[in-house]
């Protein structure tokens, strides 16, 4: 073992260093864990803002949040969890204020908020449209400030178990080659989304649900994983994604007809709807011809050049870049892009998992606060929120216990398998079986489900799975082995994709993210008002249901 801590946090977004700032101030020694710089962390891209009910331009209140976020979840959330990040959002946005964050303001110097979709008040408190640039800053900042040691540029592999208990991870050095083992009384899991299992996304290159798959394969159960949401702006064909911001900011989308079509779906919010419903809208208009090459329109002209410099600086630099589009003359042609996934380790609102020792918070979490679909805004605020409180929790459980030891076996096992995969000279190579999930996954598990593309889809990723066992990594280099670290990403991913077909399959309704037009249109309470819980057992997906948790609202239509 190259060195212990009390809590390890594995993945430096928001999520992972919201924890350690957290666990190092309840007393822990802590230490971060990355596969990339920390302010290069995903959470970086999140544009739009973070939902907090401060009530600086409305009466609002963590209860119309929580109800918003309730119906958002399209009633698969767990209310109780809902209405923790809703009490607690208001003081933790205020935290990161006092921090530094310069969030955009009111006339009077107050947070500003925007409109965001589906929130029945403007709630979103934001930077201009680099929200989650600044907050990544100000958290690095007071890492930075406390000390917090970071293993930067380690690519965390495989998680140590030992005396039934996490007790560290074995991570790949990616600057200097070798595994390492730290060790640790308590993990924390906070390494983000897998929206590259989809050949458009707005994710980062490293968003390939490592920590997912890592405490899958420990024996933790996944959460709703048939849950990917499609943010309705993203840029084709790069994925970038165009913020909500602009629709907060009263941008319109259009037709080829150039219709503003949302008053057919949703036409109370019309283009602030929630995500779902724009989405399939969007899908919808671009299958029945009235799209432009693929895309529908997001107009920002009528919101003059002021405004959009001022307030949406960056979606302006983004589509003069990547798509050689300047929003202040022309509409940015835009699609449905896999954004970001409402499932992933079955966590309770402390983070903690069902292995001791081991938690998990952000992206790489389902608490489930989200339900079947996200409102804009609600992911930074639970990076914050459910960060500090299983930073809070692992770090308390960590004073309380003494002990770590990774065994020496844990290490010869990683070290053989390794250096198996290796020293292999004839195989396919990662990229091949790679782009085929990710587009594969694009077309037939995306906006729209299928029963026979589903049942296609498990097929593909049975043979991809296969492919990957004579799977050949041609750098065998201790540098930067960027083709290793793939390689190790694709077999993540591929059982993740499983899980979510699995699970897809299973759900025989239609509810938020996951709509199913031919055979099951509707929402059935009755039988799938619960959540999805898949483990591997015998290297298959497992499939059980679990009641979700109502508090106090009762499933109603749900209407924009
Ligand atoms: O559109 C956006 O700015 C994204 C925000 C979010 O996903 O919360």
């Amino acid at each position: 073992m190259e060195a212990k801590h009390d809590v390890l946090v594995i993945g430096a977004g928001c999520a992972g260093m919201r924890a350690a700032i957290e666990a190092h101030d309840a007393g822990a020694d802590v230490a971060l864990l990355s596969k990339i710089h920390p302010v290069r962390s995903h959470s970086g891209a999140a544009e739009g803002g973070i939902n907090a009910a401060l009530g600086n331009a409305s009466d609002d209140s963590p209860e119309e949040h929580a109800f918003d976020t309730v119906k958002g979840s399209d009633y698969l959330g767990d209310q109780d969890a809902i209405q923790i990040l809703c009490d607690e959002a208001p003081d933790d946005v205020y935290q990161l204020e006092n921090w530094g964050a310069v969030f955009s303001r009111t006339e009077d110097g107050r947070i500003a908020q925007r409109p965001f979709g589906a929130a029945g008040e403007p709630r979103t408190a934001y930077a201009a449209d680099i929200t989650g640039h600044v907050l990544v800053h100000v958290l690095y900042e007071q890492v930075m400030k406390r000390d917090i040691p970071t293993y930067e540029e380690y690519f965390a592999w495989r998680l140590v178990m030992n005396d039934d208990r996490c007790q560290g991870v074995i991570a790949w050095d990616l600057l200097h080659g070798g595994l390492k083992s730290i060790g640790a009384k308590t993990v924390i899991l906070a390494t983000g989304g897998a929206g590259r299992l989809y050949v458009g996304t707005t994710n980062a290159y490293a968003c390939t649900g490592d920590g997912m798959a890592m405490a899958l394969r420990v024996g933790v159960a996944l959460k709703d994983m048939e849950m990917m949401q499609f943010h309705p702006t993203t840029l084709a064909p790069t994925g970038v994604l165009i913020t909500e911001g602009c629709r907060g900011e009263g941008a319109y989308l259009l037709n080829s007809e150039n219709d503003r079509f949302l008053k057919r779906y949703a036409p109370n919010a019309m283009e602030l709807a929630s995500r779902d419903v724009i989405s399939r809208a969007e899908q919808t208009e671009i299958d029945e011809g009235r799209g432009v090459e693929g895309n529908v329109l997001l107009d920002l002209r009528h919101l003059g050049a002021d405004r959009i410099l001022e307030r949406l600086h960056g979606t302006r630099e983004l589509s003069m870049t990547f798509a050689g589009v300047d929003p202040i003359y022309e509409p940015i042609p835009v699609r449905p892009g896999a954004h970001y996934h409402m499932g992933g380790v079955d966590a309770d609102v402390w983070g903690q998992t069902s292995v001791t020792g081991l938690y998990a918070a952000g992206e790489c979490a389902c608490v489930s606060v989200h339900g079947a679909n996200r409102l804009g805004g609600n992911a930074l605020m639970e990076t914050i929120t459910f960060g500090k409180r299983a930073g809070r929790h692992a770090a308390d459980w960590a004073l309380s216990h003494t002990t770590v030891e990774v065994p020496r076996s844990t290490e010869t096992d990683a070290a053989r398998d390794l250096k198996q995969l290796l020293e292999r000279t004839e195989g396919e190579r990662p990229w091949s079986i790679r782009d085929e999930l990710a587009t594969t996954m694009h077309e037939n598990f995306g906006v729209f489900r299928r029963e026979e593309q589903m049942q296609e889809q498990g097929e593909i990723v049975a043979r991809l799975r296969e492919r990957y066992e004579r799977v050949v990594v041609d750098d065998k280099g201790d540098v930067f082995n960027s083709d290793l670290t793939q390689a190790l990403e694709l077999g993540f991913l591929l059982e993740l994709a499983d899980c979510m077909v699995v699970s897809g399959i299973a759900r025989k309704e239609s509810r938020g993210a996951h709509a199913r037009p031919d055979d099951f249109p509707s929402r059935d309470d009755e039988h799938y008002m619960k959540h999805t819980i898949v483990r591997v057992e015998d290297d298959r997906p497992q499939l059980e249901w679990r009641d979700v948790t109502m508090t106090k609202w009762q499933p109603q239509e749900r209407k924009y």
